[in-house]
């Protein structure tokens, strides 16, 4: 099967041109201007962008999680993914205390083999480091594909682990050629505010917010760096939203400290005035909350000074029955947001079309930067020959209108009701098949394949 895509603007992190992409199976064969090559399928690009698939690093599907589920299976978030130009996640897997990272890898794979519509790859969540855990780590590596290890500085009696575990999984973890991904709050403050908050009969979900100030962030961000930096180990700091946790970085990188930091496009977009309305405020209830417009202002420079490398989204959906879990009591409000059908037609609205952004940095933070920190580079997050054929054809110009009446993530709100974009994703290719065309998916549940990653060392 052959596939020629004429007449696109072609765009990746470093070009701009306008050109023709033909494709061979699965895998980009070809780039160039006016290519004299026949093919059993041409599609004609002429007025679009085209640029390489989306990679959403950050999501959480089918993922048990405060007493429930998140409301995305691996094949209706996959596939909302894939309407949003998005072709490829990263989801995570999450350790039982007291059992092994395989055991819960097993039980990870009993939901998502064989049920992704979208390429799929996952980080694994260490929340019990201990001897036993250790000896997983290269096995984990080599074997698995899977080099990315997150931890929790929060979750207090849930995911945390404390920093003996942190220094210790670090340094394995280096020694092995893989990278740490952490959620980077203090726990212990937070669970004393929390409690607090919940004695002073403060319930609503404005307190959730008011439980997790800015200092919560760039404390632990600080000691996270600082930790990283003494043993070495490479790391990646999840859904950083504020300035304090970014000026942590920015102090790293004065003594020559390599480390990642991705944002998500609600920290971009949204902020904390949500929560002033009553319980509605709790579709943003999400950890790290949202914070305040100077935030946004920090984390947009911070894009364009390289020091946010990725625009992820945190996608871990509830339906609005699961949010009323937490009516009376902010503390049980499942924590996560719907984003993983918005991300790429949002950051292209708000970001390339408001000239924040240019397009060559719309492409690597949603998707060649990921690409490359986490081991899959050039097979994913460029257009390259014998890169996958993972290809967005965009319409820059269609207006449309965000909602739950069209979105296809499995949740009964969008947390961007009413919002207007400007720029539609018309055609998506998966490894070189037409997924996503005209607003219909043409890709069965089961075509999206684990994609095993390099080790981190190599790449970074
Ligand atoms: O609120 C969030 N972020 N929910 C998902 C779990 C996490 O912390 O990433
Ligand atoms: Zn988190
Ligand atoms: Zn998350």
């Amino acid at each position: 099967m052959s596939v020629l895509i004429k007449n696109g603007r072609i765009i990746t992190a470093a070009a701009d041109f306008i050109g023709d992409i033909f494709i061979e199976g699965e895998i980009i064969s070809a780039i160039g201007k006016n290519l004299a090559v026949k093919a059993a399928t041409t599609i004609d690009a002429t007025g679009k962008l085209v640029f390489p698939g989306g990679i959403d690093p950050h999501v959480h599907l089918d993922m048990p999680f405060m007493g429930t589920f998140s409301s995305d299976s691996y094949e209706t978030g996959t596939r909302a993914a894939l309407y949003g130009g998005t072709t490829m996640v990263i989801d995570f897997v999450l350790q039982t205390q007291g059992k092994s990272l395989q055991h819960a890898l097993n039980d990870w794979r009993s939901r998502s083999d064989n049920n992704c519509v979208g390429d799929y790859s996952f980080h694994m969540a260490v929340t019990d480091f201990n001897d036993e855990t250790k000896k997983e780590i290269r096995h984990f590596i080599e074997e698995e594909g899977i080099v990315s290890f997150k931890t929790f500085m929060a979750y207090k009696g849930a995911l945390m682990i404390d920093d003996r575990q942190m220094i210790g999984l670090m340094e394995e973890v280096k020694k092995c050629g893989g990278l740490i991904n952490v959620h980077a709050t203090n726990g212990d403050m937070i669970d004393y505010l929390v409690a607090k908050h919940r004695a002073e009969g403060k319930l609503s979900p404005l307190y959730h917010y008011l439980s997790q100030p800015e200092i919560t962030e760039a404390e632990a961000s600080e000691r996270f760096v600082d930790m990283a930096g003494y043993t070495g180990c490479p790391g990646y700091i999840v859904h950083l939203t504020c300035e304090g946790a970014l000026n942590a970085v920015r102090n790293a990188t004065k003594r020559n400290q390599k480390m990642f930091v991705e944002t998500c496009i609600q920290y971009l977009l949204l902020d904390a005035s949500l929560y002033e309305k009553d319980f509605e405020g709790a579709k943003w209830v999400m950890s790290p909350p949202l914070r305040e417009k100077k935030d946004q202002a920090t984390l947009w420079a911070g894009i364009n000074q390289g020091l946010v490398q990725v625009v992820a989204t945190d996608h871990c959906p509830f339906k609005w029955d699961q949010k009323l879990m937490g009516k009376n009591d902010f503390s049980k409000i499942p924590n996560g947001h719907p984003a993983i059908e918005n991300r790429m037609e949002l950051l292209y609205s708000e970001g390339v079309e408001k000239g924040k952004i240019t397009l060559n940095k719309y492409v690597e933070v949603t998707s060649t930067n990921a690409a490359k920190i986490f081991g899959m580079f050039p097979r994913k997050g460029t257009l390259a020959p014998g890169s996958d054929a993972d290809i967005v054809i965009f319409d820059p110009t269609e207006k449309h209108i965000l909602s739950v009446a069209t979105h296809h993530m499995n949740v009964d709100y969008s947390a961007y009701e009413g919002w207007e974009v400007t720029g539609k994703v018309k055609t998506v290719l998966l490894r070189g098949k037409v997924a996503i065309d005209n607003n219909k998916c043409e890709a069965e549940k089961g075509y999206g394949q684990f994609i095993k990653r390099k080790k981190v060392s190599q790449m970074v």
